[in-house]
């Protein structure tokens, strides 16, 4: 595997240590982001960037390197990497000091980037879609920041493995939030409906270039709530996300989503999305 880098050092992945005092060990006091990389071109890299600032501010703070101070790394990491088309993986965190949940003073944060292989989305998932079950979203009312504090997430992903589903989709007082890991869009009666961004939903990079594809391509769309009836009615439901780009979700919690198989806004979505990178 190529180097990863830390806190302004280049080095094996086995060799890359932090203390066990680092604020992210600890209390999961981090932020973080994944951006996808084609024929080693990092894709959508200023939105990612923006949107890892967010972040920082959300969290209070300061950001530790300038979008060139970035580029650069990503650029060493994409050259290094191993394949192709990999995902880039941040995280920053609020650095190393005795244990106390207010915040460290004079303390530089974590600094961690890696290059990891992107495997494509499996062939399968695209002909035929993917099963997901539902799950109350028992999140924090922060889910618009990237933070590495992911319990949550973590055990409702594993809660869809465990009933053989690929993803959790996720509802918040009768409305559908997001996935574990991905962000979910509806089409319904002839619309396609985004949930909206707000401090429940992680702001996509890839719901957002495809809010831009829909509004291009003409296609009737709304940013607005969308009912578990309204979900339950669906003639398409497609998870997204930067490294699974647009799957088709054919069943939920057993139930078939349309017809059960991909429908025709995924295909046009699909081709509309690779046309972009
Ligand atoms: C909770 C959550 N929502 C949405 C997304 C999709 O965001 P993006 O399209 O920027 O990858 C992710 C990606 O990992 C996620 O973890």
């Amino acid at each position: 595997m190529s180097n990863v880098y830390l806190n302004g050092e280049w080095l094996p992945i086995e060799k890359a240590q932090v203390s066990v005092l680092d604020r992210g060990f600890i209390f999961g006091d981090g932020v973080y982001e994944v951006i996808p990389v084609y024929n080693r071109k990092a894709f959508a890299l200023t939105a990612h960037l923006k949107r890892l600032e967010r972040s920082l501010a959300g969290i209070r703070l300061s950001p530790p390197l300038q979008d060139n101070q970035w580029q650069l790394i990503i650029e060493q990491l994409v050259k290094e990497a191993d394949t192709d088309n990999s995902s880039i993986y941040l995280q920053i965190t609020r650095g190393v000091a005795p244990r106390d949940h207010a915040f460290p003073l004079n303390t530089p944060a974590t600094v961690f980037a890696m290059a990891k292989p992107m495997a494509p989305v499996p062939e399968a998932w695209l002909q035929q879609g993917i099963k997901v079950v539902t799950h109350e979203d028992d999140r924090w009312l922060h889910c618009d920041l990237k933070t590495t504090a992911l319990l949550a997430n973590v055990l409702l992903r594993q809660y869809a493995v465990d009933k053989q589903a690929v993803e959790c989709l996720l509802i918040r007082e009768g409305c559908v939030t997001e996935g574990a890991a991905s962000n979910i869009i509806v089409v319904h009666q002839g619309e396609v409906l985004f949930p909206p961004r707000n401090n429940l939903i992680l702001p996509g990079i890839t719901y957002d270039l495809i809010i831009d594809l829909v509004t291009q391509a003409g296609i009737p769309f709304r940013e607005t709530t969308v009912t578990r009836e309204q979900l339950a009615n669906a003639s398409e439901v497609m998870m997204t996300s930067s490294t699974r780009e647009i799957v088709p979700i054919t069943d939920i919690d057993g139930k078939k989503v349309g017809t059960g198989l991909p429908g025709p806004m995924f295909k046009q979505l699909l081709s509309l999305y690779q046309s972009l990178k």
